[in-house]
């Protein structure tokens, strides 16, 4: 396939961008088939954004206080989107609640990265709310972008255990490298195999998925799927 016959990415940052540089290199070394064609951010100065310029790779910034409603600033964000025609947009760290239109806009090719099992813990500090529950679990989960916050069809999860000794910076220090695995995973299995959402429904090689796919377990680094959940 050539380069310009890749499917095409786009990732829209607000920071760091850490899970974009693990999306960067898994392209890089060949474990996803795709081009990444631009790096948007809503902050010009975002980390994740100076990187991306440094490395090379197309960057677009689309500042919120730039336009007088959301309704323009989605406007303006969607046509920086559009213009690099992409087939999926993958959120990392982007934070910006986005408005019911524009999600539909890209419903089926847009997806999330968020800090914990959904459905529990949708919004902000994840961590914290997961010790303060006491659970014994916690995790990080790739869905599909729908109007909800948080709320669209999980298509992966990864999972760590919660120790005695873990506080909220420990348990995000341990949770993110296996974010930087996750993301990268499921982004080529969507781009390697069939995954369509239908009525809020995954359909993985046209079955429907009844439960998210484990990292390590229903999904290797690659996004090859283990035997049992393969078609
Ligand atoms: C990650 O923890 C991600 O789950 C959440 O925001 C953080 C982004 O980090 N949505 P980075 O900008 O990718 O380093």
């Amino acid at each position: 396939m050539s380069e310009t016959e890749l499917p095409r990415v786009v990732v829209l940052i607000s920071g760091r961008g850490s899970n974009c540089r693990a999306i960067f290199q898994a392209i890089a070394d060949g474990r996803i088939r795709a081009r990444l064609c631009a790096v948007i951010s809503d902050r010009a100065d975002a980390a994740g954004l100076v990187w991306a310029a440094e490395t090379g790779l197309d960057t677009v910034t689309v500042e919120r206080r730039r336009y007088p409603g959301r309704r323009k600033f989605e406007a303006a964000l969607g046509t920086a989107i559009d213009g690099f025609d992409p087939d999926w947009i993958v959120l990392a760290g982007f934070m910006r609640v986005l408005g019911a239109d524009f999600v539909n806009h890209y419903l089926g090719r847009m997806i999330n990265i968020h800090p914990s099992l959904l459905p529990k813990h949708r919004g902000l500090d994840t961590h914290r709310r997961v010790l303060e529950a006491g659970e014994r679990e916690h995790g990080a989960s790739v869905h599909f972008v729908t109007p909800d916050l948080d709320s669209g069809p999980v298509i992966s999860q990864v999972l760590i255990d919660v120790g005695d000794h873990d506080d909220e910076d420990r348990l995000a220090d341990r949770l993110l490298p296996l974010e930087h695995r996750l993301y990268p995973a499921t982004l080529a299995l969507l781009i390697h195999h069939s995954v369509e959402l239908r009525n809020e429904t995954i359909h993985l090689d046209d079955k429907p998925l009844d439960s998210p796919l484990v990292l390590g377990r229903d999904l290797d680094d690659h996004g090859r799927l283990d035997g049992s959940r393969a078609g």
